[in-house]
């Protein structure tokens, strides 16, 4: 046991690796389209997934309340930037994405991510600007390559963009090879948890 001496952070905003995930979902003008966002998590058969407000992503995904999660791996760096910096505009076809339309839902899976789930809204809540969506899972997908034959994931070949920073400066990491199986350092790895 060693103990970490503390200093105060100076930001209003703090993201300790959140994974980059593209967000499709149909769109009025462009008949379907994309957003680049770090904001989510999974719990059993939900995502919750944070979009601003005045984006048109948002005032979309409450219009159509479907949306699909797709993830991206390093390749796919100029797709997330455009994504996330060109706000209304026509993302799929200017980072020349090719999609397929869910089986469950009206929106996007992008053919080159490595995994994407399809995504009901169950409810949905602004506050300060930033707008919370809670969506079931109808489906999940994966590239080929990463689904075992029994149909698990194959985890320790899952390779992610994550975003790292505070409100100076935010950076893209990469997923290193580097695993443990959980359960490992508590039980010897022997567990099954949520
Ligand atoms: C790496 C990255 C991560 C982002 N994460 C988020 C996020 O979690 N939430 C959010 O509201 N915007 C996020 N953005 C910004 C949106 O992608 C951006 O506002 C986008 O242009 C909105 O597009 P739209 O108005 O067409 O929906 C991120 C941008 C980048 C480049």
């Amino acid at each position: 046991m060693f103990i970490r001496e503390k200093s105060e952070l100076k930001t209003n905003k703090l993201y300790y690796n959140f994974p980059i995930i593209l967000v499709g979902y149909k769109d009025d003008k462009f008949n379907y389209n994309a957003t680049t966002t770090s904001a989510s998590y999974s719990l059993g058969n939900t995502i919750n997934i944070g979009i601003k407000s005045d984006s048109n992503s948002t005032k979309l995904i409450k219009k159509y309340k479907e949306f699909t999660i797709n993830i991206p791996s390093k390749e796919l760096m100029s797709e997330v930037e455009i994504c996330g910096l060109f706000s209304g505009n026509n993302k799929l076809q200017q980072a020349d994405m090719p999609y397929t339309i869910g089986k469950y839902v009206n929106a996007p899976l992008i053919d080159e991510c490595i995994i994407s789930f399809e995504c009901k809204v169950i409810k949905s809540y602004d506050f300060e600007g930033y707008t919370h969506f809670l969506g079931e899972i109808k489906r999940r997908i994966a590239d080929k390559d990463l689904v075992a034959k029994d149909g698990s994931l194959k985890s320790e070949e899952i390779s992610t963009i994550h975003y790292v920073g505070c409100s100076k400066e935010r950076i893209y990491r990469y997923v290193s090879s580097d695993n443990a199986k959980t359960g490992t350092f508590a039980f010897g790895g022997h567990t099954s948890c949520g």
